[in-house]
C-alpha cells in the first residue's frame, strides 16, 4: 500500500517537473505553436488569418483580382464587407482596406479585385503576389448593403467601386432573387472594364438584371442628369453607391436635394483631402517617442498634418474603420470627425486619421 503511493507521488512529482521545465517555456509563446504549425502547412496559424493565392486574374489594365483560400480563422463575411490585406513591404507589414469582390462561396475562396495605386505600396505588392504567395488577412466586416429584402435596387458603381457591387450581384443571383435590380456601371474607356464577361454571363443566368455601361470618355460624366435619364425611377429604388470620391458626392448631393438620403448607402475607398484654411489655427503636435514635432490645422486631420511634414505614420483605411493609425495621445484635446465628439485634454487611444486637433498635442508615438 505503502509502496504504490509513494510509486503515485513519485509519478506526480515527476509529471510536476517536467511540466514546469524550462524545455517547455517556447511552447507557451504563441509564435513558436505558429512556427510550428506552418511547417505542416503555412496557412496554419494560432493566432493570425493567413490566407494562400490560389488564382490571380487579369481584369483590366492595372487591375488583377487575387483569389485566396483563407484558414478557419476567417469565419464568415456577406456581400458588401471589406477586409484589411496586409503584405511585407521591405521588410514593414503594411495594410490596406479591399472589398470581397465575390459572394460567400462553398469552397471559402475569397476574391480580392486591386487596382494598381501610383505609388501605393500594398497595391504594387498584391500585383507581384503569385500562386502559392501567403498573406494576412483581418476579419470581414462593414455594412454596405440594402437594408430592405424587396424594394428595387439601383447599383450604382463607378471605376473599382464595382467591387463590392459584384460580391452583391453574385449573392443576388445565386439565391435567384425576384427584386428588380439595375447596375450602372461607369468607366473611363472600354479598356477599364472590369468583370466584363462575368456581368454578362450574370445578366443571362439572371433575367432580374438590367445592366447600363457607361463610357464617360464616349458619353460625359455620369452626372445626375445623365443618371436620371438613364434610370428614370432612381429616387424610388434602395441604392448602393460605390466610386471615387467626386462621383460619391454628386449624387450624395442629388439624393439629398430629392430629400431620398436614407435610400442612398455608400462605401467609400477613400476620403477627399480636408481643406486646409490658411487662417485656422495652428496647433502644434508633438510625436513624444521619436522626438519629431510638426504643425496642424484645426480642420486638418493628424495622419494628413504628420504627412505633409514628412513623417510618415502607418495608416490602412485613412477613414476610421481599421485602427491601424491608431496611438495614444498623452495629452490636448482633438475632434473626432467621425463623431463630432471633442476628447478629454488626458491620456486616451485616438486614430489619427480621424482626430484634428483643438489644442497642442502630445502623442506617443
Ligand atoms: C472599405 C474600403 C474598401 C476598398 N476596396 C478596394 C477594392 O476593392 N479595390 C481597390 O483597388 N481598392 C480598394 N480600396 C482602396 C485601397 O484601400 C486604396 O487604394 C489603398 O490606398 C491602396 O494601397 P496602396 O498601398 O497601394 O496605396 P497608398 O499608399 O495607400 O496610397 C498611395 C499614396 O496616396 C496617399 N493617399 C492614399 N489615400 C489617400 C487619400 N485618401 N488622400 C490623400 N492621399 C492619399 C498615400 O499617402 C500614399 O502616398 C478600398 C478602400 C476602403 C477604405
Ligand atoms: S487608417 Fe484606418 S483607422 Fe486610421
Amino acid at each position: 500500500m505503502k509502496a504504490a503511493k509513494t510509486r503515485s507521488e513519485q509519478r506526480s512529482t515527476w509529471l510536476r517537473r517536467l511540466r514546469s521545465s524550462s524545455i517547455w517555456a517556447p511552447l507557451n509563446q504563441p509564435k513558436h505553436w505558429n512556427m510550428l504549425a506552418q511547417v505542416i502547412n503555412p496557412v496554419w496559424s494560432f493566432t493570425e488569418i493567413q490566407a494562400r493565392v490560389v488564382r490571380v486574374i487579369d481584369e483590366a489594365p492595372g487591375v488583377k483580382s487575387l483569389w485566396l483560400k483563407p484558414n478557419r480563422r476567417f469565419g464568415a463575411f456577406v456581400a458588401g464587407q471589406h477586409l484589411l490585406l496586409e503584405l511585407s513591404v521591405n521588410g514593414a507589414r503594411l495594410g490596406r482596406c479591399f472589398s470581397l469582390s465575390h459572394a460567400p462561396r462553398a469552397d471559402r475562396q475569397l476574391r480580392l479585385t486591386i487596382k494598381l495605386k501610383d505609388d501605393g505600396p500594398v497595391s504594387h505588392a498584391a500585383h507581384a503576389l503569385t500562386v502559392g504567395s501567403i498573406v494576412r488577412l483581418s476579419k470581414a466586416q462593414g455594412d454596405f448593403a440594402p437594408k430592405s429584402a424587396s424594394t428595387p435596387l439601383l447599383l450604382l458603381a463607378a471605376g473599382s467601386g464595382i467591387t463590392p457591387i459584384m460580391s452583391h450581384l453574385h449573392t443576388l443571383a445565386a439565391s435567384q432573387s425576384t427584386r428588380d435590380v439595375v447596375l450602372v456601371n461607369s468607366i473611363r474607356t472600354e479598356r477599364d472594364l472590369i468583370f466584363g464577361e462575368e456581368l454578362r454571363e450574370l445578366a443571362l443566368l439572371w433575367p432580374q438584371l438590367r445592366i447600363h455601361l457607361h463610357v464617360s470618355q464616349e458619353s460625359g460624366r455620369l452626372d445626375p442628369d445623365a443618371l436620371a435619364a438613364l434610370v428614370p425611377d432612381w429616387a424610388e429604388r434602395e441604392t448602393l453607391l460605390c466610386g471615387p470620391v467626386g462621383f460619391m458626392q454628386s449624387v450624395a448631393a442629388m439624393y439629398a436635394a430629392a430629400g431620398h438620403s436614407e435610400r442612398l448607402h455608400s462605401e467609400s475607398f477613400g476620403r477627399a483631402a480636408s481643406v486646409v484654411d490658411p487662417d485656422a489655427a495652428q496647433h502644434e503636435v508633438s510625436f513624444a517617442v521619436s522626438g519629431n514635432t510638426f504643425t496642424a490645422q484645426a480642420g486638418q486631420n493628424l495622419l494628413e498634418a504628420a504627412e505633409a511634414s514628412g513623417l510618415k505614420p502607418r495608416f490602412g483605411c485613412r477613414r476610421g474603420i481599421c485602427r491601424t493609425c491608431q496611438c495614444r495621445k498623452q495629452s490636448g484635446t482633438v475632434l473626432n470627425q467621425l463623431t463630432g465628439q471633442i476628447s478629454g485634454p488626458g491620456e486616451e487611444l485616438i486614430q489619427l486619421c480621424i482626430s484634428t486637433p483643438q489644442s497642442a498635442i502630445d502623442i506617443a508615438l
